[in-house]
């Protein structure tokens, strides 16, 4: 007995741009059609749709096999979707216009397929040509490098509704032929679409990458355009082994640095609440605490908690226009010091270290943490958040990838390891120390002093 009284395949196979393949002939498209028609038609709880790779049949794609019957559909367009889903999974009679009758000429089209696929591996290899996915590692920077200058730029935004090229170019001041190359290139990459001459915002990027929409993430991204910079001095920082010295960063750099650790605070903010528990927790202090969205998450949770964020002196009056917003002003106070060497209070139940140690070296973690033990009350706990390794150092690949943010962008930060993290704790005199699994890229631990 089946749990689903249908299992349906469709094939979502990314091929190299140029070879036919299912997602070329919108397999994605169908994907999102059949979902939606399956609950249109109370069928969702019943039918389970999975995502599959190269069927083998790609000239005839999309491609999908319905289960338990064994029934290949081909061709299939968005507009098959409701006749499938009402003739076939509700009612048993398979739309057989769409079905690959001869099973004979299927199977030697797939045999050919695969003989055509092993050939090709073979020859690549012989002829020493670099591996696709090496290729794509390499060229990366390329996408990227398009949407961060079409941020800088507020390109999604001066795109609006439907603008052409040199509206776009007029509307931002500038050159009208570099614009349209790289509208163009946006478009390639999904991000816009192009028709009779006017390039429109895709759903995606309307939402997220244009001026109004509520889920604008332009102002957080602006942070990731300002990191290009600092990466750009990797094999520098790594032959000296340090980041290379910089200018005071300008004001704006700092605002757009907040609102990106506010956003990443705000995703993370609830799974925090729930993982550091409520009972008791009066005093808190909230260390580098940026935009203070975790102490406005637990405060709004706890109405007896008071929380103390200690930050530096350009972020304390961002920190104090997102409490205000927040309407927490009499709960969630901040002061200006330095996390490393001025006194920390005492008396407090609960200290927040998130996404701080990444900025430090590991003797200054070291002594971090004995001053936190020393400024908690007895049996109160330390949360620490931040991208943790495994003890190897080489995973998981984020956490990796951050350390090397850390080299370009401080002068002995890192990413740090779960190992190093128990150590640090234990040498402090906390007790209980434990890793707690959440959501989500960052790695998360709580320790108590006795
Ligand atoms: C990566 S952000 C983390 C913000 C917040 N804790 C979060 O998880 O969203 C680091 C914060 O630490 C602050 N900071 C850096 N060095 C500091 C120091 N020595 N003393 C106090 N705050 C510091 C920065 O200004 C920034 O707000
Ligand atoms: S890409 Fe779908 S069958 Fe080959």
């Amino acid at each position: 007995m089946e749990p689903f009284r249908h299992h349906l395949f469709v094939c979502t196979q990314a091929k190299p741009e140029g070879a036919t393949s299912c997602p070329g002939n919108r397999s994605w498209q169908v994907l999102q059609a059949l979902e939606t028609e399956l609950c249109k038609q109370g069928l969702d709880d019943e039918v389970q749709v999975s995502t599959c790779g190269c069927l083998g049949l790609c000239d005839d794609g999309p491609v999908m096999i319905v289960y338990p019957e064994g029934v290949w559909y081909r061709k299939i367009r968005e507009e098959d979707i409701a006749e499938i889903v009402s003739s076939h999974l509700r009612s048993g009679k398979v739309v057989s216009r769409l079905v690959w009758c001869d099973q004979q000429e299927m199977k030697s089209e797939m045999i050919e397929h695969r003989d055509q696929y092993r050939a090709m591996v073979k020859a690549k290899d012989q002829a020493g040509i670099l591996p696709d996915e090496l290729n794509e590692m390499i060229r990366g920077f390329m996408p990227s490098r398009a949407v961060l200058t079409a941020l800088e730029l507020d390109l999604f935004s001066a795109v609006g509704n439907g603008r052409s090229a040199n509206e776009v170019a007029d509307k931002v001041g500038s050159d009208e032929r570099a614009t349209e190359m790289l509208l163009n290139a946006l478009a390639s990459l999904k991000l816009l679409e192009k028709r009779d001459g006017k390039f429109l915002n895709t759903a995606m990027s309307a939402r997220f990458l244009s001026e109004g929409s509520r889920d604008n993430a332009r102002p957080g991204l602006m942070h990731i355009a300002h990191l290009w910079d600092r990466w750009s001095t990797l094999t520098e920082c790594v032959q000296s082994g340090t980041c290379v010295e910089r200018d005071e960063r300008e004001h704006s750099d700092v605002r757009d640095f907040i609102a990106a650790m506010d956003r990443n605070a705000k995703e993370r903010a609830a799974a925090v609440v729930k993982a550091v528990g409520v009972n008791g927790i009066r005093r808190m202090l909230d260390l580098g605490g940026g935009s203070g969205a975790y102490s406005i998450a637990l405060a709004r949770e706890m109405p007896n908690l008071n929380s103390e964020i200690l930050d530096q002196a350009e972020v304390v009056p961002l920190t104090h226009a997102y409490i205000r917003k927040a309407g927490l002003e009499e709960r969630v106070t901040m002061r200006v010091g330095d996390m490393l060497r001025d006194p920390l209070g005492k008396n407090y139940d609960l200290i927040l270290v998130s996404a701080i140690c990444h900025m430090f070296s590991a003797e200054e973690n070291r002594k971090l943490f004995r001053r936190v033990y020393d400024a908690l009350a007895p049996h109160g706990r330390v949360i620490v958040q931040d991208f943790i390794l495994e003890g190897g150092k080489t995973a998981p690949r984020f956490a990796a990838l951050f350390s090397l943010n850390m080299l370009v962008g401080t002068r002995a930060g890192s990413s740090y390891s779960e190992p190093e993290y128990t150590e640090w704790l234990q040498n402090a005199g906390f007790s209980d120390i434990r890793r707690m699994r959440l959501p989500g890229p960052a790695g998360f631990m709580i320790g108590f002093r006795n």
